[in-house]
Protein backbone atom coordinates (compact mmCIF):
# COMPACT_ATOMS: atom_id res chain seq x y z
CA UNK A 1 0.00 0.00 0.00
CA UNK A 2 1.01 3.94 -0.11
CA UNK A 3 1.19 5.92 3.21
CA UNK A 4 2.93 8.93 3.73
CA UNK A 5 6.56 8.54 5.98
CA UNK A 6 8.56 10.29 8.18
CA UNK A 7 12.30 10.72 7.07
CA UNK A 8 13.53 12.97 9.18
CA UNK A 9 13.24 16.80 9.70
CA UNK A 10 10.93 18.42 6.93
CA UNK A 11 11.39 15.30 5.04
CA UNK A 12 8.25 13.28 4.25
CA UNK A 13 7.87 10.88 1.33
CA UNK A 14 5.10 8.85 0.37
CA UNK A 15 6.11 5.19 -0.53
CA UNK A 16 5.08 1.67 -0.66
CA UNK A 17 4.75 -0.25 2.12
CA UNK A 18 3.51 -3.73 3.31
CA UNK A 19 -0.15 -3.77 4.07
CA UNK A 20 -0.92 -4.09 7.67
CA UNK A 21 -2.56 -7.17 9.02
CA UNK A 22 -4.54 -8.40 12.13
CA UNK A 23 -2.41 -9.39 15.35
CA UNK A 24 -4.63 -10.07 17.33
CA UNK A 25 -8.32 -10.95 17.44
CA UNK A 26 -9.20 -7.66 18.92
CA UNK A 27 -8.03 -5.90 15.64
CA UNK A 28 -9.50 -4.45 12.57
CA UNK A 29 -7.97 -3.14 9.53
CA UNK A 30 -10.11 0.24 7.99
CA UNK A 31 -9.38 1.63 4.21
CA UNK A 32 -8.58 4.80 4.35
CA UNK A 33 -10.92 7.59 3.10
CA UNK A 34 -10.25 10.68 4.83
CA UNK A 35 -7.01 11.57 6.90
CA UNK A 36 -5.70 15.04 8.10
CA UNK A 37 -2.95 16.61 8.78
CA UNK A 38 -3.03 18.01 12.14
CA UNK A 39 -0.85 20.95 14.04
CA UNK A 40 0.60 17.99 16.50
CA UNK A 41 2.07 16.36 13.16
CA UNK A 42 3.81 19.79 12.39
CA UNK A 43 5.77 19.07 15.63
CA UNK A 44 6.84 16.24 14.19
CA UNK A 45 7.70 17.39 10.95
CA UNK A 46 9.90 20.54 12.94
CA UNK A 47 11.90 17.19 14.06
CA UNK A 48 10.44 18.45 17.72
CA UNK A 49 8.80 15.34 19.50
CA UNK A 50 11.67 12.42 20.45
CA UNK A 51 11.49 8.69 19.30
CA UNK A 52 10.68 9.26 15.23
CA UNK A 53 12.28 6.63 13.10
CA UNK A 54 12.96 7.13 9.60
CA UNK A 55 9.73 5.52 7.26
CA UNK A 56 7.62 5.56 10.30
CA UNK A 57 4.48 6.37 8.84
CA UNK A 58 2.80 9.08 10.31
CA UNK A 59 -1.20 10.20 10.60
CA UNK A 60 -3.63 10.19 13.55
CA UNK A 61 -6.66 11.70 12.15
CA UNK A 62 -8.31 9.70 9.95
CA UNK A 63 -11.41 7.57 9.08
CA UNK A 64 -12.43 5.08 6.24
CA UNK A 65 -14.04 1.78 5.73
CA UNK A 66 -13.77 -1.81 7.79
CA UNK A 67 -12.08 -4.57 5.65
CA UNK A 68 -11.14 -7.09 7.53
CA UNK A 69 -12.26 -7.67 11.25
CA UNK A 70 -10.27 -9.98 13.83
CA UNK A 71 -12.21 -12.37 16.13
CA UNK A 72 -12.55 -10.23 18.69
CA UNK A 73 -13.44 -6.87 17.03
CA UNK A 74 -16.87 -5.49 17.32
CA UNK A 75 -17.08 -3.72 13.71
CA UNK A 76 -18.26 -5.42 10.32
CA UNK A 77 -16.97 -5.07 7.48
CA UNK A 78 -18.07 -2.52 5.51
CA UNK A 79 -19.56 -0.03 8.41
CA UNK A 80 -17.74 3.70 7.85
CA UNK A 81 -15.91 4.55 11.10
CA UNK A 82 -13.83 7.66 12.37
CA UNK A 83 -10.91 6.30 14.57
CA UNK A 84 -9.52 8.54 17.66
CA UNK A 85 -5.99 8.81 17.83
CA UNK A 86 -5.85 7.72 21.15
CA UNK A 87 -5.36 3.80 21.38
CA UNK A 88 -7.21 2.62 24.73
CA UNK A 89 -7.58 -0.98 25.83
CA UNK A 90 -10.97 -0.10 27.66
CA UNK A 91 -9.57 -1.98 30.30
CA UNK A 92 -7.40 -0.49 32.40
CA UNK A 93 -7.45 1.25 35.63
CA UNK A 94 -7.31 4.50 33.27
CA UNK A 95 -9.63 3.64 30.69
CA UNK A 96 -12.28 2.30 33.26
CA UNK A 97 -11.66 6.11 34.78
CA UNK A 98 -12.56 7.14 30.85
CA UNK A 99 -8.80 8.85 31.14
CA UNK A 100 -8.68 7.36 27.66
CA UNK A 101 -5.49 8.99 26.60
CA UNK A 102 -3.56 7.14 29.63
CA UNK A 103 -4.13 3.94 28.83
CA UNK A 104 -1.63 1.84 30.41
CA UNK A 105 -1.88 -1.13 28.01
CA UNK A 106 -1.30 0.39 24.60
CA UNK A 107 1.93 1.33 24.79
CA UNK A 108 4.06 -1.63 23.59
CA UNK A 109 6.48 -2.48 26.46
CA UNK A 110 9.86 -2.21 24.17
CA UNK A 111 8.95 1.81 24.14
CA UNK A 112 7.72 1.72 27.78
CA UNK A 113 11.02 2.43 29.31
CA UNK A 114 11.64 5.07 27.57
CA UNK A 115 8.39 7.05 27.85
CA UNK A 116 8.20 6.40 31.45
CA UNK A 117 12.05 7.61 31.92
CA UNK A 118 11.00 10.78 30.42
CA UNK A 119 7.49 11.23 31.61
CA UNK A 120 7.66 9.31 34.84
CA UNK A 121 5.42 6.90 33.69
CA UNK A 122 4.66 5.24 30.23
CA UNK A 123 2.09 7.63 27.88
CA UNK A 124 -0.56 5.98 26.45
CA UNK A 125 -0.08 4.53 22.56
CA UNK A 126 -1.44 6.90 19.96
CA UNK A 127 -1.12 6.43 16.18
CA UNK A 128 1.88 7.30 14.08
CA UNK A 129 2.76 9.58 16.97
CA UNK A 130 6.50 8.00 17.53
CA UNK A 131 8.08 5.27 19.22
CA UNK A 132 7.56 6.86 22.94
CA UNK A 133 3.96 6.56 22.45
CA UNK A 134 3.94 3.00 21.20
CA UNK A 135 5.50 3.00 17.56
CA UNK A 136 1.75 2.51 15.64
CA UNK A 137 1.90 2.90 12.18
CA UNK A 138 -0.22 6.16 11.23
CA UNK A 139 -3.06 6.91 9.43
CA UNK A 140 -1.94 8.50 6.34
CA UNK A 141 -1.98 5.40 4.82
CA UNK A 142 -4.60 3.34 2.24
CA UNK A 143 -4.64 1.27 5.19
CA UNK A 144 -4.40 0.90 9.07
CA UNK A 145 -4.47 -2.06 11.39
CA UNK A 146 -6.44 -0.38 14.68
CA UNK A 147 -5.93 -2.15 18.02
CA UNK A 148 -8.81 -2.18 20.01
CA UNK A 149 -11.65 -1.52 17.68
CA UNK A 150 -14.08 -2.67 19.87
CA UNK A 151 -13.31 0.21 22.26
CA UNK A 152 -12.45 3.09 19.95
CA UNK A 153 -13.92 3.32 16.36
CA UNK A 154 -17.19 5.47 16.27
CA UNK A 155 -19.75 4.16 13.53
CA UNK A 156 -20.70 6.97 11.36
CA UNK A 157 -24.01 6.99 9.93
CA UNK A 158 -24.61 6.95 5.62
CA UNK A 159 -25.84 10.33 5.26
CA UNK A 160 -22.65 12.34 7.04
CA UNK A 161 -20.11 13.17 4.76
CA UNK A 162 -16.22 12.11 5.89
CA UNK A 163 -15.69 16.12 6.27
CA UNK A 164 -18.96 16.47 8.55
CA UNK A 165 -17.47 13.77 11.08
CA UNK A 166 -13.47 13.32 10.06
CA UNK A 167 -12.51 15.46 13.34
CA UNK A 168 -14.08 13.51 16.10
CA UNK A 169 -10.65 11.57 15.39
CA UNK A 170 -8.84 14.24 17.02
CA UNK A 171 -9.68 18.23 16.89
CA UNK A 172 -13.23 18.44 17.12
CA UNK A 173 -12.89 16.25 21.04
CA UNK A 174 -9.90 17.99 21.64
CA UNK A 175 -11.28 21.77 21.20
CA UNK A 176 -14.57 20.35 23.57
CA UNK A 177 -12.10 18.76 26.42
CA UNK A 178 -10.09 22.09 25.95
CA UNK A 179 -13.15 24.14 27.07
CA UNK A 180 -14.36 21.16 29.17
CA UNK A 181 -11.56 21.86 31.26
CA UNK A 182 -11.60 25.33 31.45
CA UNK A 183 -14.72 24.75 33.78
CA UNK A 184 -16.18 27.28 32.12
CA UNK A 185 -19.45 29.07 34.09
CA UNK A 186 -22.08 31.05 31.98
CA UNK A 187 -21.57 34.43 31.13
CA UNK A 188 -17.71 33.80 31.34
CA UNK A 189 -15.00 35.53 29.50
CA UNK A 190 -12.34 32.71 27.79
CA UNK A 191 -9.48 33.75 26.11
CA UNK A 192 -8.22 31.77 23.48
CA UNK A 193 -4.42 30.97 21.91
CA UNK A 194 -4.10 30.11 18.44
CA UNK A 195 -6.63 29.86 15.96
CA UNK A 196 -5.79 26.72 14.43
CA UNK A 197 -7.96 23.70 14.10
CA UNK A 198 -7.95 23.39 17.76
CA UNK A 199 -8.05 26.68 18.46
CA UNK A 200 -11.34 26.89 16.12
CA UNK A 201 -13.02 23.81 18.16
CA UNK A 202 -12.15 25.40 21.43
CA UNK A 203 -14.08 28.87 20.48
CA UNK A 204 -16.98 26.96 19.36
CA UNK A 205 -17.29 24.42 22.33
CA UNK A 206 -16.43 27.22 24.81
CA UNK A 207 -19.36 28.88 23.32
CA UNK A 208 -22.08 26.09 23.61
CA UNK A 209 -20.64 25.33 27.59
CA UNK A 210 -21.76 28.82 28.14
CA UNK A 211 -19.31 31.11 28.09
CA UNK A 212 -20.29 34.91 27.62
CA UNK A 213 -17.44 35.85 25.13
CA UNK A 214 -14.39 34.55 23.89
CA UNK A 215 -11.49 36.66 22.72
CA UNK A 216 -9.25 34.54 19.83
CA UNK A 217 -6.16 35.50 19.43
CA UNK A 218 -3.78 34.74 16.67
CA UNK A 219 -1.88 36.75 13.65
CA UNK A 220 -3.01 35.17 10.18
CA UNK A 221 -6.02 37.18 8.70
CA UNK A 222 -7.78 33.99 7.49
CA UNK A 223 -7.82 32.10 10.86
CA UNK A 224 -8.75 35.24 13.10
CA UNK A 225 -11.79 35.28 10.49
CA UNK A 226 -12.63 31.55 11.15
CA UNK A 227 -12.61 32.87 14.89
CA UNK A 228 -14.74 35.65 14.45
CA UNK A 229 -17.03 33.33 12.05
CA UNK A 230 -17.47 30.71 15.04
CA UNK A 231 -18.41 33.58 17.37
CA UNK A 232 -15.07 35.15 18.66
CA UNK A 233 -13.89 38.47 19.06
CA UNK A 234 -10.54 38.52 17.83
CA UNK A 235 -7.30 39.92 18.71
CA UNK A 236 -3.95 40.44 16.14
CA UNK A 237 -0.90 39.63 18.36
CA UNK A 238 1.14 41.77 15.92
CA UNK A 239 -0.96 44.51 16.43
CA UNK A 240 -1.74 45.01 20.16
CA UNK A 241 0.14 44.51 23.10
CA UNK A 242 -2.13 40.97 24.28
CA UNK A 243 -2.16 41.06 28.33
CA UNK A 244 -3.04 45.41 28.17
CA UNK A 245 -6.02 43.81 25.03
CA UNK A 246 -7.27 41.08 27.35
CA UNK A 247 -7.08 43.83 30.51
CA UNK A 248 -8.94 46.76 28.70
CA UNK A 249 -11.96 44.69 27.37
CA UNK A 250 -12.50 42.80 30.60
CA UNK A 251 -12.48 45.92 32.87
CA UNK A 252 -8.95 45.08 34.04
CA UNK A 253 -9.73 41.84 35.90
CA UNK A 254 -8.54 39.22 32.78
CA UNK A 255 -10.40 36.75 31.18
CA UNK A 256 -11.90 34.08 33.73
CA UNK A 257 -9.97 31.15 31.59
CA UNK A 258 -7.07 31.38 29.21
CA UNK A 259 -6.78 28.11 27.20
CA UNK A 260 -3.93 27.63 25.12
CA UNK A 261 -4.03 26.04 21.62
CA UNK A 262 -0.78 26.80 20.15
CA UNK A 263 1.90 24.26 22.20
CA UNK A 264 5.55 24.03 21.98
CA UNK A 265 5.75 26.44 18.97
CA UNK A 266 4.79 29.78 19.99
CA UNK A 267 5.63 32.44 17.27
CA UNK A 268 6.45 36.27 17.84
CA UNK A 269 9.24 37.99 18.26
CA UNK A 270 9.32 39.39 21.95
CA UNK A 271 12.23 38.74 24.09
CA UNK A 272 11.22 35.74 25.67
CA UNK A 273 10.27 33.96 22.60
CA UNK A 274 13.54 34.79 21.08
CA UNK A 275 15.45 33.46 24.43
CA UNK A 276 13.35 30.12 23.92
CA UNK A 277 14.27 29.30 20.50
CA UNK A 278 17.88 30.39 21.23
CA UNK A 279 17.81 27.49 24.43
CA UNK A 280 15.59 25.11 22.26
CA UNK A 281 18.79 25.64 19.26
CA UNK A 282 21.34 24.87 22.46
CA UNK A 283 19.12 21.83 23.82
CA UNK A 284 18.02 23.51 26.94
CA UNK A 285 14.76 23.84 26.78
CA UNK A 286 12.27 21.72 24.41
CA UNK A 287 9.77 24.25 24.30
CA UNK A 288 8.83 28.02 23.05
CA UNK A 289 6.20 28.75 25.92
CA UNK A 290 5.67 32.62 24.75
CA UNK A 291 1.94 32.61 24.27
CA UNK A 292 1.37 29.88 27.38
CA UNK A 293 3.38 32.94 29.88
CA UNK A 294 1.43 35.08 28.06
CA UNK A 295 -2.15 33.39 29.26
CA UNK A 296 -0.47 32.84 33.01
CA UNK A 297 -0.07 36.33 33.20
CA UNK A 298 -3.36 37.52 31.44
CA UNK A 299 -5.94 35.21 33.54
CA UNK A 300 -7.79 36.62 36.11
CA UNK A 301 -6.93 36.04 39.56
CA UNK A 302 -8.28 32.92 40.75
CA UNK A 303 -9.39 32.33 37.05
CA UNK A 304 -8.68 28.54 35.00
CA UNK A 305 -5.83 27.29 33.18
CA UNK A 306 -6.54 25.05 30.25
CA UNK A 307 -3.58 23.48 28.06
CA UNK A 308 -4.43 21.49 24.87
CA UNK A 309 -1.27 22.71 23.10
CA UNK A 310 1.22 19.95 23.21
CA UNK A 311 4.76 20.25 25.32
CA UNK A 312 7.41 17.43 24.73
CA UNK A 313 9.77 17.80 27.66
CA UNK A 314 11.10 20.83 29.92
CA UNK A 315 10.36 24.47 29.68
CA UNK A 316 12.72 27.31 30.65
CA UNK A 317 11.12 30.46 32.90
CA UNK A 318 8.27 29.18 33.30
CA UNK A 319 6.00 31.60 35.47
CA UNK A 320 5.69 29.59 38.78
CA UNK A 321 5.31 32.20 40.68
CA UNK A 322 2.48 33.89 38.89
CA UNK A 323 0.48 31.05 38.59
CA UNK A 324 0.69 30.07 42.37
CA UNK A 325 -0.10 33.48 43.71
CA UNK A 326 -2.86 34.11 41.57
CA UNK A 327 -4.42 30.77 42.33
CA UNK A 328 -4.81 29.64 38.67
CA UNK A 329 -6.67 26.07 38.10
CA UNK A 330 -4.30 24.03 35.98
CA UNK A 331 -5.85 20.95 33.42
CA UNK A 332 -4.53 19.84 30.64
CA UNK A 333 -3.64 16.05 28.39
CA UNK A 334 -3.64 14.29 25.36
CA UNK A 335 -7.32 14.32 24.46
CA UNK A 336 -9.75 11.20 26.20
CA UNK A 337 -11.19 10.88 22.49
CA UNK A 338 -13.23 7.63 23.46
CA UNK A 339 -15.17 9.52 26.33
CA UNK A 340 -16.59 12.08 23.83
CA UNK A 341 -17.42 10.79 20.72
CA UNK A 342 -19.99 9.80 20.76
CA UNK A 343 -21.81 12.56 22.30
CA UNK A 344 -20.26 14.95 19.59
CA UNK A 345 -21.33 12.73 17.04
CA UNK A 346 -24.78 13.83 18.12
CA UNK A 347 -23.98 17.41 18.14
CA UNK A 348 -22.66 17.40 14.85
CA UNK A 349 -26.27 15.60 13.88
CA UNK A 350 -27.79 18.56 15.60
CA UNK A 351 -26.18 21.09 13.55
CA UNK A 352 -24.14 22.68 16.53
CA UNK A 353 -20.86 22.55 15.63
CA UNK A 354 -19.41 23.65 12.09
CA UNK A 355 -17.08 21.04 11.06
CA UNK A 356 -16.52 21.39 7.63
CA UNK A 357 -15.51 25.12 6.77
CA UNK A 358 -12.00 25.48 8.31
CA UNK A 359 -10.93 22.65 5.67
CA UNK A 360 -9.31 24.93 3.40
CA UNK A 361 -7.54 22.30 1.25
CA UNK A 362 -8.31 18.78 0.18
CA UNK A 363 -5.39 16.59 -1.74
CA UNK A 364 -4.35 13.27 -2.62
CA UNK A 365 -2.44 11.39 -0.08
CA UNK A 366 0.36 11.13 -3.46
CA UNK A 367 0.62 14.66 -2.45
CA UNK A 368 1.51 14.86 1.04
CA UNK A 369 4.99 15.81 0.69
CA UNK A 370 3.95 18.92 -0.86
CA UNK A 371 1.32 19.22 1.51
CA UNK A 372 3.24 19.12 4.77
CA UNK A 373 5.56 21.85 3.31
CA UNK A 374 2.62 24.01 2.78
CA UNK A 375 0.99 23.51 6.21
CA UNK A 376 4.14 24.55 7.78
CA UNK A 377 4.83 27.40 5.61
CA UNK A 378 1.87 29.09 4.58
CA UNK A 379 -0.86 28.89 8.12
CA UNK A 380 -2.44 31.41 6.63
CA UNK A 381 -3.68 30.14 3.49
CA UNK A 382 -3.80 26.67 4.59
CA UNK A 383 -5.94 26.19 8.05
CA UNK A 384 -6.57 22.54 7.55
CA UNK A 385 -5.92 20.06 4.87
CA UNK A 386 -7.69 16.86 4.48
CA UNK A 387 -5.47 14.28 1.96
CA UNK A 388 -7.95 12.03 0.45
CA UNK A 389 -6.16 8.29 -0.78
CA UNK A 390 -8.30 7.84 -4.04
CA UNK A 391 -7.65 10.66 -5.55
CA UNK A 392 -4.96 11.18 -8.59
CA UNK A 393 -1.71 12.95 -7.49
CA UNK A 394 -2.31 16.92 -8.31
CA UNK A 395 -5.97 16.70 -7.51
CA UNK A 396 -5.92 19.75 -5.07
CA UNK A 397 -8.89 21.43 -4.59
CA UNK A 398 -8.77 24.97 -2.69
CA UNK A 399 -11.55 26.04 -0.03
CA UNK A 400 -14.10 27.81 -2.87
CA UNK A 401 -13.97 24.66 -5.12
CA UNK A 402 -14.97 22.01 -2.37
CA UNK A 403 -17.51 23.87 -0.68
CA UNK A 404 -19.76 20.73 -1.02
CA UNK A 405 -17.57 18.18 -2.74
N1 LIG B 1 -4.14 17.76 23.61
C1 LIG B 1 -4.33 17.06 22.52
O1 LIG B 1 -4.77 15.91 22.57
C2 LIG B 1 -4.06 17.69 21.19
C3 LIG B 1 -4.67 17.20 20.04
C4 LIG B 1 -4.45 17.85 18.82
C5 LIG B 1 -3.58 18.92 18.77
N2 LIG B 1 -2.97 19.35 19.91
C6 LIG B 1 -2.05 20.50 19.91
O2 LIG B 1 -2.79 21.70 19.87
C7 LIG B 1 -1.96 22.73 19.30
C8 LIG B 1 -2.72 23.41 18.19
O3 LIG B 1 -3.01 22.50 17.15
P1 LIG B 1 -3.48 23.05 15.73
O4 LIG B 1 -3.75 21.88 14.87
O5 LIG B 1 -4.55 24.07 15.90
O6 LIG B 1 -2.10 23.73 15.28
P2 LIG B 1 -1.72 24.92 14.31
O7 LIG B 1 -0.24 24.93 14.19
O8 LIG B 1 -2.52 24.85 13.04
O9 LIG B 1 -2.23 26.22 15.08
C9 LIG B 1 -1.50 26.91 16.02
C10 LIG B 1 -1.88 28.37 15.91
O10 LIG B 1 -1.26 29.09 16.98
C11 LIG B 1 -0.92 30.37 16.48
N3 LIG B 1 0.08 30.98 17.33
C12 LIG B 1 1.43 30.77 17.33
N4 LIG B 1 2.02 31.55 18.23
C13 LIG B 1 1.04 32.28 18.84
C14 LIG B 1 1.03 33.24 19.86
N5 LIG B 1 2.16 33.63 20.44
N6 LIG B 1 -0.17 33.78 20.24
C15 LIG B 1 -1.32 33.38 19.65
N7 LIG B 1 -1.36 32.46 18.65
C16 LIG B 1 -0.19 31.92 18.26
C17 LIG B 1 -0.43 30.08 15.09
O11 LIG B 1 -0.43 31.26 14.28
C18 LIG B 1 -1.42 29.02 14.61
O12 LIG B 1 -2.51 29.57 13.92
C19 LIG B 1 -0.69 22.02 18.85
O13 LIG B 1 0.31 22.14 19.84
C20 LIG B 1 -1.11 20.58 18.73
O14 LIG B 1 -0.02 19.71 18.86
C21 LIG B 1 -3.21 18.76 21.10
ZN1 LIG C 1 -4.15 15.77 15.68
ZN1 LIG D 1 -6.51 1.10 28.94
Amino acid sequence: MRAVTWQGRHKISVETVPDPEIVNPRDAIIRVTSTAICGSDLHLYDGYIPGMRAGDIVGHEFMGEVVETGAASTLQRGQRVVVPFTISCGQCFFCEKQQYSACDNSNPSETRDASELMMGHAMGGAFGYAHLTGGYAGGQAEYVRIPYSDVGPVVIPDDLADDDVLFLSDILPTGWQAAVNADIEPGDTVAVWGCGPVGLFTIQSALLLGAGRVIAIDHFPTRLALAKKYGAEILDYTKVDVREALAEMTGGIGPDACIDCVGMESHGFTVDNILDQVKVKLLSSTERIHALRQAILACRKGGRLSIPGVYGGFADKFPLGQLMEKGLTVKSGQTHVQRYSGDLLEMIQAGKFDTVSLISHHASLEDAADMYRHWHDEQNLYTKIVLKPGLAKGAVSARQEMEHA
